[in-house]
């Protein structure tokens, strides 16, 4: 196998333009960009033209004539499930975007055929990549902050368009498939579920608090938008173990200074902040023998390196193909994610308590990868 994966991106807007066409760039020691497709194949070549690669404007095209080992399916969330199957049948392996499916039923379909097809299937979000995920699955691995009984998770946002700077037409993000619970549960059910395994069962609110919102910026600015789907979801779940959390995830917060997750052990509390990356990890620990109480900022090594980005599943997509390194972030914890989300609106809509049937056993805290680097995106 060669030194570098060749990597294809289907969907070639502000995801790819943000984060992976610049990893591609910065990290060439491990990737290589070989080919760019989008309908708007116009875009397609304006990326080729400054990153490298060919120009596709039609995703099977590119699937039997780019030469390429992975794709990176960057597209709208609809489009996801098709895309993947299609490159695994393809022979290709895969980089997904959150969700990796809209339903539970497509992501255990696509567990099953990469397993068939001997492929990988690498899945945002980043979370079990990051440095912090491995500094708060070390620190409640060590017993610090007890028997955990109680978990808070915040992940929501005002959502994609509602801030200025968007580079493409975001109102797809509003529309059935997508919205705030398929864009931003994954990060906190990511972190959760690599922490302390599935969830068992869970209760759900959803419902359209914001039924028009005016889009700020982009191709869009100034349009109106009626939303299709729930932007304000609350949920309730249930980890076993006699440990209960609380959720809320949608597109109705302007600002927060809360943390992403709140952790409440016998012995002490973890906050951690930020949604795809901890930026910033803080512990409460009362001491009885020495009655010492107080928060500290917990230290987080390898917070400079390359896993600490965003695209760091092409990293770990790459040292499962080139080098067999086990995949972290793979679709049997994301098919779990999805049966979750799925069982938010079977929830939601009939008022009971739904049980989950999938589970995940998350992976020990010193499996998941540790790099100390100066290269923070190439800018050192
Ligand atoms: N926008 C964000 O802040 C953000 C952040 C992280 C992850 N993501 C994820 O990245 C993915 C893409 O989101 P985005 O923000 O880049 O959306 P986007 O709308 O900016 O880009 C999507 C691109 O897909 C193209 N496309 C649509 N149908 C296609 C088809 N059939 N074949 C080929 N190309 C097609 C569109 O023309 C567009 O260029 C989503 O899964 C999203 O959840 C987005």
């Amino acid at each position: 196998m060669a030194d570098r994966l060749k990597i294809g991106i289907v969907g070639a807007g502000a995801a790819a333009r943000w984060y992976y066409l610049p990893a591609t760039r910065h990290w060439d020691d491990r990737l290589q960009l070989t080919a760019v497709c989008d309908v708007d194949e116009a875009r397609a070549k304006q990326f080729t033209d400054e990153y490298g690669g060919a120009p596709y404007g039609d995703y099977e095209t590119m699937l039997r004539w780019a030469d390429i080992d992975a794709v990176a399916v960057l597209t709208p969330h609809t489009l996801h499930m098709e895309q993947v199957i299609t490159a695994l049948q393809a022979g290709k392996h895969v980089l997904v975007e959150k969700p990796m499916t809209e339903r539970f039923e497509d992501a255990q379909r696509v567990v099953e055929l990469a397993e068939e097809k001997a492929l990988h299937v690498s899945c945002a979000p980043p979370n079990m990549l990051h440095p912090g995920q491995r500094r708060l699955m070390e620190i409640v691995s060590k017993g610090v902050i007890g028997k955990i009984n109680l978990i808070k998770i915040s992940q929501s946002s005002m959502g994609p368009g509602s801030r200025p700077g968007a580079p493409t037409d975001f109102s797809w993000f509003y529309t059935a498939g997508a919205g705030g619970m398929s864009s931003m549960a994954g990060y906190g059910l990511v972190r959760l579920t690599g922490l302390l395994g599935g969830v068992k069962s869970l209760s759900a609110m959803a419902t359209t608090s914001i039924p028009e919102r005016v889009m700020r910026d982009g191709p869009a600015r100034g349009t109106t938008i009626t939303a299709d789907v729930p932007d304000n979801n609350v949920i309730v779940f249930d980890m076993g173990d006699d440990t209960l959390g609380t959720m809320d995830t949608g597109y109705v917060v302007m600002g927060t200074e809360a943390p992403s997750m709140s952790l409440f052990g016998s012995e002490g509390t973890i906050e951690v902040y930020g949604g795809d990356q901890v930026l910033r990890m803080r512990l409460y620990r009362d001491d009885w023998d020495t009655n010492v109480d107080g928060w500290q900022d917990v230290d987080i090594p390898g917070l400079d390196s390359r896993w600490a980005m965003h695209p760091a599943t092409l990293l770990s997509l790459a040292d499962a193909v080139l080098d067999g390194k086990p995949l972290l972030n793979g679709p049997r914890q994301l098919a779990h994610v999805i049966e979750f989300i799925e069982k938010v609106w079977v929830s939601a809509e009939s008022g009971e308590r739904v049980n989950l049937t999938s589970d995940y056993t998350p992976p020990p805290w010193d499996a998941l990868p540790m790099e100390v680097r100066e290269d923070r995106f190439g800018l050192a």
